[in-house]
């Protein structure tokens, strides 16, 4: 068999904050009844003050690497999946690298959305795969809180998000069929006006104007019934095929771990797949949509929660703005 990886340690963080959408229907023409029917959420962390991603993937990260039963130094690439970076730029893989003194290591954004995390997941994989790395720092991280809309306007968005980290450390596989078996990653640059944030762009001279601002383009903006129906559309197909690929079948899948975007999607992929609660992880109600850290947040809860256990077969899964959308299938 050929050099693979594993996922070897998990973290997560998130904001000590609640915010329940009863707080919000205090802010916005809301209710805590049209959040729960339209997406299952209840509640989301919201950081307070000036926290930026790196500062929230802090603990995560260091989570991650206690649990693989690593020290920091042997991590030799951080790559952060983020759609909410501290700065424009440098990235936030370099903000993050400082914090955990790592000063020196290769460190790189991923700037893949919903799908970041599993852009980020394959990149460490394939790199472990070739032998440039051993041990690779896969962070999902993200703070919506501080940009979003709290004006009626954005109310469709503002309600769905929620600020959170997850973090894993990706290795050798030394154990037999324990590996990630493989990805399956897309994107059609086609859809990206039906989720996205306009300004500051580089594309406009210039970047960002009161004007842009009173308009609300630095809020992002999302054509929600589109992307919904993007999401029930592909994701069913996108998990049956990972699958085939693999030469298994759903009644082998012990566990779907899907972008938490909105619990009726996710319901409505797990029906149209005949995949029972038991074999699916939803945590949305508590953390609302992490973007880039729901997959990896999700699946911590699942490992910590005895969901999944050695053998196990894991399929990863999301979509999101670009539109990207992709799978990992892990044998855990
Ligand atoms: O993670 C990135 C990928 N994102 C997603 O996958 C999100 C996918 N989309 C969704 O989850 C849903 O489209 C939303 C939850 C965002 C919206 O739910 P919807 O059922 O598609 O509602 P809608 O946008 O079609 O709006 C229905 C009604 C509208 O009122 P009218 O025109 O029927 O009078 C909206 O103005 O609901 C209204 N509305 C709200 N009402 C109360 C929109 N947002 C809210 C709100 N509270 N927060």
């Amino acid at each position: 068999m050929d050099r693979g990886s594993r996922i070897l340690g998990l973290g997560t963080y998130v904001p000590e904050r609640i915010v329940t959408n009863d707080d919000l229907a205090e802010i916005l023409d809301t209710s805590d009844e049209w959040i729960r029917k339209r997406t299952g959420i209840s509640e989301r962390r919201w950081v307070e003050g000036d926290v930026g991603p790196a500062e929230l993937a802090e603990p995560a990260a260091r989570q991650a690497v206690a649990a693989a039963g690593l020290e920091l130094s042997d991590i030799q690439l951080i790559l952060f999946a983020t759609l909410s970076p501290d700065l424009f730029f440098p990235g936030s893989a370099c903000l993050l690298q400082d914090r955990l003194g790592l000063n020196g290591c290769a460190a790189m954004d991923i700037r893949n959305q919903c799908t970041g995390f599993l852009y980020g997941l394959a990149t460490a994989d394939a790199f472990i795969r070739a032998g440039l790395y051993e041990h690779v720092l896969v962070v999902g991280s993200e703070v919506h809180s501080s940009g979003l809309d709290m004006s009626d306007r954005g109310r469709d968005v503002t309600v769905i998000f929620g600020d959170g980290a997850g973090a894993a450390v990706v290795g050798p596989s030394t154990e037999g069929d324990r590996r990630i078996l493989g990805h399956s990653l897309h994107a059609d640059g086609a859809l990206v006006d039906i989720l996205k944030l306009v300004a500051p762009a580089s594309s406009m001279n210039p970047r960002l104007t009161a004007e842009m601002m009173e308009q609300g383009l630095h809020y992002p903006y999302m054509e929600g019934r589109a992307v919904f129906k993007q999401a029930v559309q592909l994701l069913p197909g996108l998990i049956r095929g990972i699958l085939t690929q693999h030469g298994l079948d759903l009644d082998q899948l012990d566990l779907l771990v899907p972008h938490q975007a909105n619990l009726r999607i996710n319901e409505m992929v797990a029906r149209a797949l005949g995949l029972g609660p038991d074999k699916v992880i939803n945590n949305i109600q508590r953390l609302g949509n992490t973007t880039a850290a729901s997959i990896p947040i999700a699946l911590h809860e699942a490992v910590e929660g005895g969901r999944v256990k050695p053998g196990d077969l894991v399929c990863l899964a999301g979509l999101g703005a670009g539109m990207t959308w992709g799978a990992s299938l892990i044998r855990w």
